[in-house]
């Protein structure tokens, strides 16, 4: 946790760290999720244009639900979208075999880095120092102020019609640049963000999966979809293959790519753990590390090790007990909570079209794996085409 007083009045949090006490902080009913996303601090509303995105307010606040339509709108009307999209720019990078950064990544980072810098461990040696740069004052907004503007920029002009049509659909409800600025979030934040840790460790386990791995799921893959058929992948071709939907789940059990979550309790409340009992006072702040929560051997037999079918090898019931305690979303696999992603299924699919796609375009692949800070890197040494067409070396980053 950073500690006070410049970025947070109060440090201190109640801690949970196995999947029976974290439920506590997946229900609306006892926490409260206002301006608890990053913990015991709130980032400088100068971030985000004077406004407070959605996923800062509380489910009880009323402007919660009326945000939170628009965004589930916004994301129906372009769910067909998903897979062709995928599939194309799947296509692309691997036909590049490379990713190449531009500008508006940088900025878009270095926007993330001013609102999470607080929460960084192990990005700068030695520690005191990081302690010093990152933990002790907000990094200043003003450093960042014009990047920002640049991004705001951009979205006003590219999603222009989804503002005009928000306005349109529901006048006065939210003020256009409210939605503008929600709009910079939810790409950046919650979408480049959230991908940026999901897709590397999905890559990392699949790299560490091996040759046996990778024929198993290029089999499953091409038993449904054809190696020589050009077309992108369907949603409902990847619902027929088990071991690859396995393997998304397991990746993120793993690796919830949203590792901390906090809320404060509302009232004073037992938590339960596995073989104790604790008392929380209304107001303390409540935090949880997932990553523990979700490998809790309690719940997952050999919770500690990726296994690649775990969610297959087993009878409807037990993959339903399981998927409750796989909660990378803020809710289980299993239900739809209010504070949940709204984009969850969406990410689930895009893991599996990206596993899907790999599979039917090669045979296997080697990579290695540096864990980092942030998130893995991952740099593929050798791919190995379908119906051996071809046997490709390059220097991917995932
Ligand atoms: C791999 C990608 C993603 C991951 C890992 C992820 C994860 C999460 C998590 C953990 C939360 C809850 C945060 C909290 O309160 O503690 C959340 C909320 C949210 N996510 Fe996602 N997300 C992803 C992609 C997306 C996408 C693509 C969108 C929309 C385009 C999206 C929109 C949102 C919104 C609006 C919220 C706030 C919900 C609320 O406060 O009620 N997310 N996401």
């Amino acid at each position: 946790m950073p500690p006070g007083p410049f970025i947070s009045g109060d440090s201190r949090v109640v801690t949970l760290l196995n999947a029976r006490s974290f439920h506590v902080l997946l229900d609306d009913s006892l926490v409260d999720k206002a301006g608890t996303l990053d913990g015991t601090y709130m980032p400088s509303l100068a971030l985000f244009g004077g406004h407070r995105p959605l996923a800062f307010l509380d489910a009880a606040d009323p402007h919660h639900a009326t945000l939170k339509c628009v965004m589930i709108r916004l994301a129906a009307a372009r769910m067909h979208h998903v897979a062709p999209s995928f599939g194309a720019a799947f296509t692309a990078m691997f036909d590049a075999v490379e990713i190449i950064g531009d500008d508006a990544a940088a900025k878009a980072y270095k926007w993330l880095v001013f609102q999470l810098h607080p929460l960084a461990s192990k990005a700068v040696k030695p520690w005191f120092l990081e302690d010093l740069l990152l933990h002790t004052f907000r990094l200043p907004a003003f450093l960042v102020r014009r990047d920002y503007a640049e991004l705001t920029a951009y979205f006003a002009d590219v999603a222009a019609g989804v503002l005009d049509d928000t306005e349109k659909a529901d006048p006065g409800a939210i003020p256009r640049d409210e939605l503008l600025h929600n709009l910079v979030f939810l790409a950046i934040f919650n979408s480049y963000g959230g991908y940026m840790f999901f897709l590397p460790h999905l890559v990392k386990w699949l790299a560490r999966g091996g040759p046996e791995l990778h024929a198993r799921l290029a089999g499953e893959v091409r038993g449904v979809v054809p190696a020589d058929t050009g077309k992108a992948i369907t949603l409902v071709a990847v619902e027929k293959m088990p071991l690859v939907k396995s393997v998304v789940w397991e990746a993120l059990r793993m690796n919830p790519p949203v590792e901390f979550q906090y809320g404060r309790a509302r009232r004073d409340t037992v938590v339960e753990s596995h073989d104790a009992a604790y008392k929380v006072k209304k107001g303390e702040m409540l935090f949880g590390y997932q990553t523990l929560a979700t490998r809790d051997e309690h719940v997952f037999k050999r919770g500690g090790e990726f296994v690649p079918d775990r969610f297959v090898a087993c009878g409807d019931g037990e993959r339903r007990r399981m998927l409750d305690h796989v909660v990378w979303s803020n809710g289980p696999e299993t239900a739809v909570g209010n504070k949940q992603c709204p984009r969850k299924d969406m990410v689930v699919a895009v893991g599996r079209l990206m596993v899907a796609e790999l599979f039917r375009r090669y045979d296997t692949f080697t990579a290695t794996v540096e864990e980092m800070p942030v998130e893995p890197v991952v740099t593929f040494t050798s791919l190995t085409r379908a119906a051996a067409a071809g046997h490709g070396t390059g220097s991917v980053r995932a």
